[in-house]
């Protein structure tokens, strides 16, 4: 709410030289608005874009050539989904503190589903937030508060094969895990924790799954007179440059983190901007969650479509895939003890 008025600044003046540029990026809106929508991951061996409305426990699929949506709903809080490598039936949702596994086709009724492990067993008040899959298939999950959001209490989690019962931290003592991203060689991973303000950006090795060497490639603080509200969600192009959601600043921002360029600023027609992802049978289309859930009712009225999921396209740029989970291929029929 702090960032509204400022936001609205922004936006005006973003929508006005977008529409001046017959050439530049267009956005529509896609989805009716939902509540807190996050964590859109596009499947294109369904041409489902997944993504979750987190207060309201529901996993969504749209179906991109029928313009149909479904849902499932869960009992929690819900976010990261991905899909599984072996078994684009089976979802990995993140429902408040654990990884469940879910059989959902996207159409018809969910299936069984079952706890596969459970984190941060030290903070009861605290949910998974933003998290992918690498490229082997091992998940990288970020925590948050559930209730209440505590400095120092969230911490970035990788779940592989080999340690399902007893998650590795990646990154301790951060307070909003947001973000999330490999470059195209799969060499660097980037990383927001939201209140910091920052891009970060590490050294990745594939081959033992770890990181090192943060280092700062983008501040907030930097561009003030261009943008304002918080980084949340984030995603990357082929050419790696960074796509960043603002929540509160009513934008994603286009950033070279090679260069810390901030490339383009591309208005969102809700203030609360969640995350984005490269979607689409030609991974042109970057799809846009968004929230209306801290909106006030006059400022609902001012934003209409606050809380949709948005499709911009025109950009002159593509994505790259999104991997999927190898951690397990069915619902585990052993009790991995961790419930
Ligand atoms: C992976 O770990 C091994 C053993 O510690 C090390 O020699 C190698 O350089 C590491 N690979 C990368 C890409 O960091
Ligand atoms: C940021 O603001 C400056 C000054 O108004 C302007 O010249 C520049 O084009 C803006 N950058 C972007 C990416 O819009």
């Amino acid at each position: 709410m702090l960032y509204g008025f400022l936001s609205l600044a922004v936006v005006l003046v973003a929508t006005v030289r977008a529409s001046n540029n017959i050439d530049g990026p267009s956005v529509s809106q896609v989805t009716k608005p939902i509540g807190l929508a996050e964590g859109p991951h596009w499947d294109g061996r369904k041409n489902i874009l997944y993504f979750v409305s987190i207060l309201d426990g529901e996993v969504y699929a749209y179906h991109y050539h029928s313009d149909i949506l479904t849902k499932i709903t869960l009992n929690g809080q819900v976010t990261p989904v991905v899909p599984s490598r072996k078994n684009p039936n089976l979802l990995l949702v993140g429902v408040d503190r654990s990884i469940v596994a879910v059989e959902w086709d996207g159409k018809n009724k969910q299936g069984n589903q079952a706890v596969v492990t459970t984190v941060n067993k030290q903070i009861a008040d605290s949910r998974f937030n933003d998290g992918k899959a690498d490229k082997q298939g091992r998940l990288w999950w970020g925590t948050t508060g559930r209730d209440t959001v505590n400095p120092g209490q969230a911490f970035l989690y990788k779940i592989t094969k080999h340690n399902i019962n007893d998650p590795t931290v990646a990154i301790s003592h951060v307070t909003n895990s947001n973000g999330l991203a490999w470059n195209k060689a799969n060499d660097k991973f980037y990383y927001i924790d939201t209140p910091s303000l920052k891009v970060v950006e590490y050294d990745y090795s594939d081959e033992n799954a770890t990181i090192s060497s943060g280092r700062t490639v983008f501040d907030i603080n930097d561009h003030k007179t261009n943008i304002t509200g918080v980084p949340d969600g984030m995603t990357i192009d082929d050419e790696d440059n960074l796509y960043v959601a603002l929540y509160g600043g009513g934008a994603i921002i286009k950033i070279n983190p090679k260069t810390g360029e901030l490339l383009n600023i591309i208005a969102i027609p809700s203030r609360d901007v969640t995350s984005a992802m490269f979607g689409g049978p030609n991974l042109d289309i970057l799809f846009v969650t968004t929230s209306k859930i801290s909106l006030t009712p006059e400022e609902l009225l001012q934003w209409p479509a606050a809380g949709s999921v948005f499709a911009v396209k025109n950009l002159n740029a593509k994505g790259l895939p999104a991997f999927t989970a190898d951690i397990i291929d069915s619902i585990p029929s052993r009790d991995y003890g961790n419930h």
